[in-house]
Parts: C-alpha cells; sequence; structure tokens
C-alpha cells in the first residue's frame, strides 16, 4: 500500500521556507531595465544573425524575453485547473495531500500574476506594443481533455524545464551579462516549480497505483500535448516577428525573414520542447513511473532537434 503523506508533508514544508509575495519581488509600478538583456541567448538564439545590429538583436531579446514570461502565464491555466482538481479529489481524504495540492493552485495563480505584471511593465516601457496570444482558457480547456496522468507527464516536463533553464542559462551561466530583476523572477519561479515537480511525480505515482496499466495512454497524450504545444509557440512565434518588424523600423528581405522564422523556430522548439525531454531529472523520474514511458521520450527526442 502507497503512503506518501510523509513526501506531501515535506513539499508542503519546503514550500513554506521558500515562498514569497508578489508585491515585494516585482511590485505594480516597476519599471524595466531595457539596456539589458532579459533571457540569456541560449534561450532566445537572438545574436546568431549577421544582418541585425546590436541594438536590434537586443530588441528581440526583449521581445522573446517577454513572450516566454507570457507563455508562462499562458501555460500556467491549464496547470491551475489541474492541481485543482487534484486537489478537489482529496476532499474528505487526506487533509495533508489536499493541502499540498492547495498549495500548489495558489501559487501557479500567483506564478500567473507576476508574469502578467512583468508583461504590464515591458509594454509600458518597451517602444512598441508586443503582440501576445490570448487563447489561453481555450488551449487549456484542450489540454485538461486529456487524462490526468497524462497532463502531469506533460506538466512533469514544463515544471523540469523551467528548472532547466534557471540552473543551466542563469545559475550556470557566468558568460552573459543579464538583467537582474528578470534573473531573480526566473530565480523565485523555480524555487517554488521545484516542490511542483515533486507533487507531480507523487500524483502520477498514485494514479498507477490504482491503474498500473494507464501509462501507455498517458504516454500517448504526452506526445500529442507537446504537438500541441509546438503550435503554440510557433503562433507566438509569428506575432514575435510582427512585434519585431514594428520594432526595428525595417522589413526585412525574403532571405532574411526566412533566416529569422527558421531560426527562432528552432531556438522555441529547442528551449520549450527539447529542453524538458531532455532535463536528466525528466528522465530518471519517468523510469522511476515506468522504463518504456522514458524510452518512448527518447525515441521522440529526434523530432524535437535533440538527437
Ligand atoms: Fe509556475
Ligand atoms: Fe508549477
Amino acid at each position: 500500500m502507497l503512503n506518501q503523506t510523509a513526501e506531501y508533508q515535506s513539499c508542503i514544508a519546503s514550500s513554506e521556507k521558500v515562498s514569497w509575495r508578489l508585491d515585494e519581488l516585482l511590485p505594480q509600478d516597476t519599471v524595466l531595465d531595457f539596456s539589458r538583456r532579459f533571457l540569456s541567448d541560449a534561450l532566445t538564439g537572438s545574436e546568431a544573425f549577421r544582418f541585425l545590429s546590436t541594438d536590434e538583436k537586443l530588441m528581440l531579446n526583449q521581445i522573446r524575453s517577454n513572450s516566454y514570461a507570457h507563455l508562462f502565464l499562458f501555460l500556467e491555466e491549464y496547470a491551475v485547473a489541474l492541481a485543482a482538481q487534484r486537489a478537489g479529489l482529496e476532499l474528505h481524504g487526506n487533509p495533508t495531500h489536499m493541502r499540498a495540492l492547495l498549495r500548489f493552485t495558489e501559487e501557479e495563480l500567483k506564478h500567473q500574476q507576476l508574469f502578467a505584471r512583468f508583461t504590464s511593465a515591458f509594454a509600458r516601457g518597451f517602444k512598441v506594443s508586443p503582440a501576445l496570444l490570448d487563447t489561453r482558457v481555450a488551449v487549456a480547456r484542450a489540454i485538461m481533455t486529456k487524462s490526468n496522468l497524462g497532463v502531469l507527464i506533460f506538466n512533469l516536463h514544463m515544471e523540469l524545464m523551467t528548472q532547466q533553464h534557471y540552473l543551466e542559462t542563469i545559475r550556470g551561466n557566468q558568460d552573459e551579462v543579464l538583467d537582474p530583476l528578470f534573473c531573480k523572477l526566473l530565480k523565485h519561479h523555480w524555487l517554488e516549480e521545484s516542490q511542483h515537480t515533486r507533487l507531480d511525480f507523487l500524483e502520477a505515482q498514485k494514479i498507477l497505483a490504482q491503474a498500473p496499466d494507464s501509462m501507455d495512454a498517458a504516454m500517448t497524450e504526452y506526445a500529442e500535448l507537446l504537438q500541441a504545444l509546438r503550435g503554440v509557440l510557433n503562433a507566438q512565434l509569428q506575432l514575435d516577428l510582427e512585434t519585431f518588424e514594428k520594432a526595428v523600423g525595417r522589413t526585412f528581405t525574403d532571405a532574411e525573414s526566412k533566416e529569422l522564422a527558421e531560426s527562432q523556430e528552432r531556438s522555441y522548439v529547442w528551449g520549450f520542447i527539447g529542453m524538458g525531454m531532455k532535463a536528466p531529472l525528466f528522465l530518471s523520474r519517468l523510469r522511476a513511473l515506468s522504463p518504456a514511458a522514458e524510452q518512448r521520450v527518447l525515441e521522440l527526442a529526434p523530432t524535437y532537434y535533440c538527437n
């Protein structure tokens, strides 16, 4: 019989230890410093273009960083639904599990507010108004039509990808000078996401204890969700390119436009899909749930430029 209560209790304790207040981390009236890159070039790929000036590369970096913040707000819409649904299942059940899952829900809502504040501050200070996807509720509803196990695996990917971004491109990056405020936001997001990744795993274990044969179908759903995510990333990329042309105030040749679109598509897919699939903790947690599931991810990886 699975007894996970001590682990849920430990998630609550860690969550209480690292918890932060939105108004302290990012006050409403924050003014952003547009003289620096927000995200590392490893996540924006904005330095790769010989036909862009230094200022234009910086603008592309900032547009991509703003979209990055927006995409978290956008994608956390389903994470809130998932965590709330899992918490609801423990009503009159295990109060420790329920508390941990309610904290998870509350933290995701707080993260959405954090990223919304950032994108508002960005819009106030950037030279043009950035175009951002506005279909987050429809996308969250579509994601939630999958089984909870399929969405938990997808969420494990997303949350461990977030961790990987922070560890590889901020904490482990001594080579680039990045905006300290944006680094601080990602660090605080990561601090709370660390508990979420543990809860995703515990909830997946809980489902598998009841339905040991459900992993295969859940992995098929995970693969479908990655395809859908690719569609969302491409849609945001089209908007980024429009915003970028407006910001630089010039049109690109056909060859330049093609290079921009293709290279930025690879950057998006690698950042949001490849880095999640390759995250060592994602693979080891999947292996702990089912070695066949890890194998499926390894087989799928080349589709997303990660050989
Ligand atoms: Fe989050
Ligand atoms: Fe999360």
